[in-house]
């Protein structure tokens, strides 16, 4: 009775595992690798001349008759070293919903209404055709389709800074390489660029500047955190050249950071069943495994309890 219902258990964790498994497999899909046909970029181009052109430009220059009154310069669309990161889904939900869909100003419309899905798609294939250098679509960054984390309070998007337009890590995090917290940005370093950047024309925009006027920084969740009684120092790690995205992951890809750490059911799945996985992140065991590898390749990282504990 007892062994039957070990039995049972364990091929219920089997299934649950072969689940999690296809789910991690299937997240891990390039996105937006698909090539689209010369009819629909013909059909794209026709619905650009309609429902873009007057704000984008005929050549997709941003320099369309409308686009003088806007605050916003409607995005330059030949611009390849901006646009070619970002990929398909996340180009699909900026036409459907518009800008503030994907952290972007209002004056960008949505066409859920005047566009269907396939017109969409075959506007950004068109829209593809105009990028220089020329759009690869193995190389748009992995961004996920659904975004979780918690909810800021504003709608600040890495992709669009870290990822589309390439802005350095520490340009804004300037404290990882210098001491031990990373360090969010001030309120002034957001000023230093959107006094002028997109100064008028977005509310999330409207926002930081509320909080500028108001002297008050801005109340950002906070994400990564270990707990009080250990100490970790970005500077030795930043030294050592340990990637940002070795423990936080592609930021530069998330419109919303998250984190997994600690416990898992995953992980203690994995566990029961004897697989031994990785530690969860910002756990003692991710830590101390890193140290072991890091050392075994002759850095000095610490494995006695006082070097992370007080
Ligand atoms: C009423 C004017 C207007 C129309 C019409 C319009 N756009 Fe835009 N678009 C804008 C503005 C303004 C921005 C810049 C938004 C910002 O930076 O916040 C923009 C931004 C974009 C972006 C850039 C995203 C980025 O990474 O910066 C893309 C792509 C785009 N538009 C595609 C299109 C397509 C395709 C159409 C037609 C289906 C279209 N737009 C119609 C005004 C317009
Ligand atoms: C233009 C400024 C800017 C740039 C560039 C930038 N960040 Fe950020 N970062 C922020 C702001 C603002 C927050 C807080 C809001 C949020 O979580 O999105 C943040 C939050 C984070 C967090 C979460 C902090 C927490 O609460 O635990 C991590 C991790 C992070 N950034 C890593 C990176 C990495 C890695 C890069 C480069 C790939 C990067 N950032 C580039 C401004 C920036
Ligand atoms: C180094 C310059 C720089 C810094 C610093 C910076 N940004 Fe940006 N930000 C940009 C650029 C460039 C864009 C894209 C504008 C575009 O699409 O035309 C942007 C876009 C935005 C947008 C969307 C605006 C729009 O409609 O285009 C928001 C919201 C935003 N940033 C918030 C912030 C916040 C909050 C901070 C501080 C934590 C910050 N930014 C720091 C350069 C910067
Ligand atoms: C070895 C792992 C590791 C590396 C590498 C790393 N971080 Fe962190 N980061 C952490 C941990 C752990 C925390 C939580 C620290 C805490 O709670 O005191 C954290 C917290 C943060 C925070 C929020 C709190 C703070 O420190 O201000 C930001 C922002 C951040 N990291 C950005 C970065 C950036 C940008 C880089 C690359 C320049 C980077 N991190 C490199 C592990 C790392
Ligand atoms: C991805 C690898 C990696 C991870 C994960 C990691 N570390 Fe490190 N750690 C290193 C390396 C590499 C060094 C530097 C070794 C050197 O300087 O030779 C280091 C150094 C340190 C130091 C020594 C600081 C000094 O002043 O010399 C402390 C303390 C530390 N880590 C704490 C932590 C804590 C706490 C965590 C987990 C929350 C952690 N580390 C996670 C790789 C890692
Ligand atoms: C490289 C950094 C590092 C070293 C070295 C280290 N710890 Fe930890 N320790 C951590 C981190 C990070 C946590 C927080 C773990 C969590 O929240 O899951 C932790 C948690 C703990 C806890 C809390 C119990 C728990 O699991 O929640 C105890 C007790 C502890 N450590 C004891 C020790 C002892 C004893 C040593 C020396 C043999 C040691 N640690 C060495 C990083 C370290």
């Amino acid at each position: 009775m007892t062994r039957r219902r070990v039995l049972l258990g364990l091929a219920a964790t089997t299934l649950l595992l072969a689940g999690f498994t296809a789910a991690i497999v299937a997240g891990s899909r390039p996105a937006g690798a698909r090539s689209a046909s010369p009819e629909a970029i013909k059909r794209g181009a026709q619905f650009y001349a309609s429902h873009c052109a007057a704000c984008h430009g005929r050549a997709g220059k941003g320099d369309g008759e409308s686009a003088a009154g806007l605050p916003i310069k409607p995005q330059d669309l030949s611009e390849g070293r901006i646009l070619n990161t970002l990929p398909d889904h996340w180009m699909e939900r900026l036409l459907r919903d518009g800008g503030p869909g994907v952290g972007l100003s209002p004056l960008m419309p949505g066409f859920e209404r005047l566009l269907s899905d396939a017109q969409r798609s075959d506007v950004i294939a068109y829209v593809r055709t105009l990028a220089e250098p020329p759009y690869d679509p193995a190389r748009v960054l992995a961004v996920p389709r659904e975004r979780s984390g918690p909810v800021q309070p504003i709608f600040f998007s890495h992709l669009i800074h870290a990822g589309s337009f390439k802005i350095e890590c520490r340009y804004c995090h300037s404290g990882a390489a210098r001491g031990p917290a990373a360090t969010i940005p001030s309120v002034a370093t957001c000023m230093g660029c959107h006094k002028i950047v997109a100064a008028q024309g977005n509310p999330e925009i409207t926002k930081l500047h509320g909080y500028w006027q108001r002297q008050e920084p801005i109340p950002w969740e906070r994400i990564f955190k270990v707990p009080e009684y250990v100490r970790f120092p970005h500077k030795p790690h930043v030294r050592a050249a340990v990637a940002c995205q070795t423990c936080h992951g592609p930021v530069e890809a998330m419109e919303r950071v998250s984190a997994q750490t600690g416990q898992s059911l995953p992980n203690d799945l994995l566990n029961l069943v004897g697989l031994r996985p990785d530690p969860p992140k910002l756990t003692m065991g991710w830590c101390i495994d890193c140290h072991r590898a890091s050392n075994a390749e002759g850095k000095q990282a610490p494995l006695e309890c006082v070097a992370c504990h007080h």
